[in-house]
Parts: structure tokens; C-alpha cells; sequence
């Protein structure tokens, strides 16, 4: 499968967004990762639905929508998506996450599920069907910045070594937190297909985004 590039739209320059995604657009970055975040599933509040259709007006870029909000299910209609986004609900935010991953698949956009650190593969087991993407949490979510958690790499791995054997061998393993040069290696060996590139890579202050970009690839 080919290795994609995720932005993540919460570690760019805010002030210059208009600037950062045609920056974005010029690195041929694969989709912008928007991090919507409600204070309750995580302890942070960062991007709203105004600014997703807002950046969804300005670039032809995919969409990433990563949904750390409780019952993700209540918002799906306030984002003016297409059948090219994706919209990542969490296994952990959402007791009824079936019924939500068929909203979003019913109104023709992506749906992947997304899983914390200490949240068991077997979660999904049974969903495979309803999702277009499976995301493998590097780190605890909320904050950019953090380190990568210890089983990241064994999880990735047995990630792929699942899907594969439920018959979703092209199904994609996104990975977001930490993802380094270095870790994105390492994690692409494991079998991550999609990787969220934030302040460890692509949002290095001074580095041109379009040389970030190619270094990380070069990697992979
Ligand atoms: C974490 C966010 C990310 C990511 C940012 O909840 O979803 O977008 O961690 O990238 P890093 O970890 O490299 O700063
Ligand atoms: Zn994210």
C-alpha cells in the first residue's frame, strides 16, 4: 500500500493557516490532519467545525478529521465533508460507536476508527466492516509534543497482522503522535500506512515544510 502523509493542522503556524496549507499544498502532503478536541474525552480544546469548513473551502488537500470528542456522533453533520475525507471517531468516546461509523459511511465519507495506547485491538474486531481506516494512537491524545508509548510499534504490527487476517489486507493503519523520521521508519516496518506528521517532523521551526516532507518520505 502506498505510505501518505497525514498534516497535522494543529501544529501549524494558526496566525498564517491560509500560508501553512498552500505551504502544505506545495510539500504534496497526502490529507491535513484537523485535531477537534472537546476539554472532556481529552483535557484540551483545540480546532472547531467553522475552521474545518473554513480550510475545506481553500484546498482540494483530503481531510483527516480526528474526532477526540465524546459521542463524535452529534457533530458529523456540522462538517461540509466529501466522499475524499475521512472522519476518525474514537472507540473509547462513543457506546454506540457502530451506529456512528454508519452515519458517517452512510452520508459517503471515510470512517476510521481510532484506538488510545491501552484500548485492546479486539475492540475493533467486530467493526472492520464499518471502517475505511484503522487509527493506531502513538501516544495518549490531546497534546502535541509527547514521546512515543512503549507498545507502539508491537500494536502497529499486530494491527496489520489482524486486519490482514479478517480479509482487510487493504485497509490503511494510520499512526498519529510522535512520528518522527525515526519512528515513522520503524512504524512503517510494522505496517503503518498513514503517518501524522506534527511538531516531530513536518513542524520543525525554520525547516521548509516541502524539505521535511521529502526527508520523512525518504525514510519510509
Ligand atoms: C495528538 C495529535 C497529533 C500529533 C501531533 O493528539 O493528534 O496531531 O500528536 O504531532 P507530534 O506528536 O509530532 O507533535
Ligand atoms: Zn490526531
Amino acid at each position: 500500500m502506498k505510505k501518505l502523509i497525514s498534516a497535522s493542522i494543529m501544529c501549524a503556524d494558526l496566525t498564517q493557516l491560509g500560508e501553512s496549507v498552500s505551504q502544505l499544498e506545495k510539500a504534496n502532503v497526502d490529507y491535513l490532519h484537523l485535531d477537534i478536541m472537546d476539554g472532556s474525552f481529552v483535557p484540551n480544546i483545540t480546532l472547531g467545525f467553522d475552521l474545518v469548513n473554513a480550510v475545506k473551502k481553500i484546498t482540494d488537500i483530503p481531510l483527516d478529521i480526528h474526532m477526540m470528542v465524546n459521542e463524535p456522533g452529534r457533530f458529523i453533520d456540522r462538517m461540509n465533508l466529501d466522499k475524499n475525507d475521512i472522519i476518525c471517531v474514537h472507540y473509547e468516546s462513543d457506546i454506540h460507536i457502530h451506529r456512528t461509523l454508519s452515519q458517517i459511511k452512510d452520508k459517503g465519507i471515510k470512517a476510521g476508527l481510532a484506538l488510545n495506547p491501552q484500548t485492546p485491538l479486539e475492540s475493533m474486531e467486530y467493526l472492520t466492516d464499518y471502517m475505511d481506516m484503522a487509527l493506531i494512537m502513538t501516544v495518549s491524545p490531546g497534546f502535541a509534543g509527547q514521546k512515543l508509548f512503549a507498545g507502539a510499534e508491537r500494536k502497529t504490527a499486530a494491527a496489520r497482522k489482524m486486519l490482514n487476517e479478517l480479509g482487510h489486507a487493504d485497509m490503511p493503519i494510520e499512526v498519529d503522535g510522535n512520528i518522527s523520521p525515526e519512528n515513522g521508519r520503524k512504524l512503517s516496518r510494522c505496517g503503518a500506512d498513514i503517518f501524522v506528521l506534527g511538531t516531530s517532523s513536518l513542524f520543525n521551526k525554520g525547516k521548509d515544510m516541502t524539505q521535511a516532507a521529502e526527508d520523512f518520505r525518504a525514510v519510509l
